[in-house]
């Protein structure tokens, strides 16, 4: 992943010693990742899972994701889900999801993982992206399992319905459920192949998804957390840049040319 060169000494001058010293890594680092949760999208709007205003805190979770509800109430959860649509249709990718994007173009073997489904690291430019929870603008055929794109908010009807005549389900991870297979075991091949691996906003307290900062931790990378709260990723972070993702991001991956 590139040296520093001499702009980059000069661009350094007066930055935060971490910060610097974390860029540093990255640019020496010849596989880097980050793993991405909600809080990555909070700046764009988007409503965090926990903490103060927390969708957890209004609703709950087990009436709404979870295939139990499903199967208890199809049209309540489906409402639900149009309704997050709608939100995220309504909000732009931030600079933190943006800076992402424009590190992996520069690298060519930096991985995106993200608990996020709601797009926003797409419609920013990332592409090496693993969704290990999903993709709330796919829809999934619960009787033959076809996925389809469907951008449209509101959905026409609610359940949606498959070609096949099948009802379909969001194409998220829900509560009880496994994550995508294949997905998951990049997720996990990614972290234990990463020098340095980025942990951005997220509680890490859902797992698997929480497991794979130890997973990196114990294969030999370097953690860096970036969040504006302690986790429990924070006692096996190398670094942590407590802050908005939006603001940390763009001055840790900006290009040392510049
Ligand atoms: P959480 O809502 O649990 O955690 C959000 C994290 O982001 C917290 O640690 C906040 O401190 C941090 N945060 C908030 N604003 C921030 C900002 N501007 N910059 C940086 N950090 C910020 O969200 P997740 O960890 O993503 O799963 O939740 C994990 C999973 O639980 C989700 O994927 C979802 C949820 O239930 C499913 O739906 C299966």
């Amino acid at each position: 992943m590139g040296g520093l060169s001499d702009c980059a000494a000069d661009y350094n001058r007066g930055m935060d010693p971490t910060i610097s010293r974390v860029r540093d890594l990255l640019h020496q680092a010849s596989a880097a990742a980050a793993l991405t949760g909600a809080g990555i999208s909070a700046e764009s709007g988007i409503q965090t899972f926990r903490g103060p205003g927390g969708i957890w805190r209004t609703y709950r979770a087990e009436n709404l994701a979870t295939p139990e509800a499903f199967a208890k109430d199809s049209k309540l959860v489906w409402e639900w889900y149009n309704f997050r649509r709608s939100v995220i249709a309504g909000v732009e990718p931030n600079a933190g999801h943006r800076a992402l994007a424009e590190f992996e173009r520069r690298n060519n073997n930096f991985t995106l993982i993200t608990q996020n489904v709601d797009g926003l690291h797409d419609r920013a430019g990332s592409r090496n992206l693993l969704k290990i929870h999903g993709d709330i603008w796919t829809l999934r055929c619960t009787v033959c399992a076809r996925e389809r794109h469907d951008a449209a908010t509101p959905l026409p009807e609610l359940p949606p319905r498959c070609a096949c005549g099948g009802m379909e389900r969001p194409g998220v991870v829900w509560f009880g459920e496994s994550l995508p297979e294949e997905v998951w075991i990049n997720a996990q091949r990614t972290a234990g192949q990463a020098q340095v691996l980025l942990v951005i906003g997220t509680s890490a307290v859902v797992y698997p998804a929480a497991s794979l900062a130890a997973l990196a931790k114990r294969s030999g990378a370097v953690i860096v957390e970036v969040n504006i709260a302690e986790t429990p990723v924070s006692a096996l972070a190398d670094y942590s840049l407590r802050g908005p993702a939006a603001e940390i991001l763009p001055e840790l991956l900006a290009s040392e040319i510049r």
